[in-house]
């Protein structure tokens, strides 16, 4: 039997596999039990064993700081970045400054960085998919957050490489989840993803016709996800025990992962139920030995209280990528709901105000990005007869750094991909061989506040008078949304040698 490129939703706290089989039937891929999907976490136990998914999961609160989740809001982040000081705070595991102006994280005193972290868990659910699939699987469609960077989605193609799996294609998340919903059904309709992850927000505006998903508007924030409720649950707890009795929980580790688990777990009772028990025997002890509980009860009420910022935020965004769009709420025909914290009954009552309608149930908030990734595979064999076309969008603006740390955009936000800019740029000094350029991703004004994706360097130009020779650079940005770049003489026709360095931002 040919082998298949599967669909991989690699998601912050879960990930999930799909394949499009003989018949053009989507099947998802079971886990052993027949979860469809796979915990993204990774650890080390005390033997020094690797463990990943539900086997990392099930020790967790026993091997707090060996165990890796969440990462994925690391990838392709600097370490002073805010999203990575935050993480420091709530994260049991060490953050450490990485060699890329990226970041390192430890388990059993190894370290890792964000690309090797990815390559366990894809490597994982390439595992699974082989088992079940009884045949070796090399190739697959990865989705990334629509919001992710160039330099984020060129981490998800390296963790590939690490692991001989080939990523053909990274596709967006939202982008993904249309698909699911709308292959194969004749359909003409402007549809809105919304896609409330563990991790991470993102919103796509997409107009589908037929066999063409053509992206109007992305947004998001790759730092709003179910773990931002779970924090604010954490941090009231905490600040409940403190208040009853003087003891500050945070900094006892095992303590913290045994509260992390029952905010995420109370959190998703409160979907389904009113009011939700909140207990913890033998959190700590007092300085006489004696021993403490938690015992606290949550109402729906009080944590809609307590995260309405999160669900004013994502809305934000959501009338933001409605401007970018041209678009007003009457022309949406459907609200799709991705993600599990969009399970969450406010998420669904606010989205409604907004819209004027309730989201629909068109897709599985769990399954629908790994089978759009599937689907979206199985388009892309040679011997298929399923034919999508995909016109997406760069989530953030892609440009230069000018004089004074300005930025200059080349590329715009929400501009078509696949896409190519050219640029004239003239030497300024007298036999100048070399032309560095320092590229940046994001929407500000000053380049110090965007990402910066690297530093190119094109050498071998012709050594003449400053001003007199030419160089024509070319900006590429695929359809995956990685930019490479090329520069050439125009004059004589001469390509240059272009080279990558990633740097430290200051
Ligand atoms: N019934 C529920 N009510 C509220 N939240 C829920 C419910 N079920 C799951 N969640 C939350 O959904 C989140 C996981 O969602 P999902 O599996 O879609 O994320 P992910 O794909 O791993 O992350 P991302 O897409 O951000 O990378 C967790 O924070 C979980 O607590
Ligand atoms: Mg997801």
């Amino acid at each position: 039997m040919k082998e298949p490129i599967i669909g991989i939703d690699l998601g912050t706290t879960n990930s999930c596999a799909a394949v499009v089989e003989g018949d053009g039937d989507v099947k998802l891929i079971p886990y052993k039990g027949g979860e469809y999907t796979i915990p993204s976490i990774f650890a080390i136990d005390d033997k020094g064993n690797e463990l990943i998914g539900y086997e990392a999961k099930r020790q967790w609160q026993l091997n707090p700081r060996n165990t890796i989740y969440g990462a994925k809001r690391l990838v392709g982040r600097p370490f002073q970045s805010d999203v990575v000081q935050q993480m420091r705070k709530v994260a049991a595991y060490s953050i450490r400054p990485g060699a890329r102006n990226d970041v390192v994280v430890d388990a059993g005193k190894r370290e890792f960085t964000l690309q090797e972290f990815s390559a366990k868990v894809l490597g994982k659910v390439r595992d699974v998919a082989s088992a079940h699939l009884k045949q070796p699987i090399r190739r697959a469609v990865v989705t990334v957050p629509a919001y992710f960077n160039d330099r984020q989605r060129q981490v998800v193609k390296e963790a590939g490489s690490l692991i001989d799996l080939e990523v053909v294609r990274i596709i967006n998340e939202p982008t993904a989840a249309s698909l699911a919903y709308g292959v194969g059904k004749g359909m003409n309709k402007t549809v809105v993803i919304y896609d409330l992850g563990g991790g991470t927000f993102d919103v796509s505006i997409i107009e589908i016709r037929d066999r063409v998903f053509e992206v109007k508007a992305t947004g998001g924030d790759i730092f709003l996800g179910g773990i931002d409720f779970d924090d604010v649950l954490i941090h009231h707890v905490l600040k409940d025990f403190a208040g009853k009795t003087g003891i500050d929980l945070a900094a006892d580790p095992v303590a913290m992962q045994r509260i992390k688990d029952l905010a995420e777990r109370t959190k998703i009772d409160l979907s389904s139920r009113e009011e939700v028990a909140f207990n913890i025997p033998f959190i700590t002890m007092t300085a006489q030995g004696q021993p403490l509980n938690i015992e606290m009860k949550f109402t729906r009420k009080l944590l809609e209280q307590l995260t309405s910022q999160l669900v004013d935020r994502s809305l934000q965004i959501v009338a933001r990528v409605l401007v970018d769009s041209g678009l007003s709420t009457k022309d949406i025909d459907e609200v799709l709901l991705v993600g599990g914290q969009t399970r969450m009954p406010v998420v669904q009552d606010r989205l409604t105000r907004f819209f004027g309608k309730p989201p629909s149930k068109g897709v599985h908030p769990d399954e629908a990005v790994a089978v759009g990734a599937a689907l979206y595979a199985h388009s892309l064999e040679d011997d298929t007869n399923l034919r999508v076309q995909l016109l997406d969008v760069i989530p953030m603006a892609i440009g230069l750094e000018k004089a004074g740390g300005a930025f200059h955009s080349v590329f715009s936000r929400n501009a078509a991909i696949p896409n190519a800019k050219q640029l004239l740029a003239t030497t300024s000094f007298d036999h100048q061989t070399e032309l560095a350029m320092r590229i940046f991703q994001g929407d500000h004004e000053l380049v110090a506040n965007n990402d910066m994706l690297g530093e190119f360097t094109f050498s071998g130009i012709r050594a003449d008078r400053a001003g007199a020779v030419q160089v024509e650079i070319t900006f590429d940005v695929n359809i995956e949304g990685i930019l490479t770049m090329r520069a050439r003489d125009p004059a004589t026709g001469r390509e240059m040698t272009t080279t990558v360095r990633v740097t430290s931002q200051n």
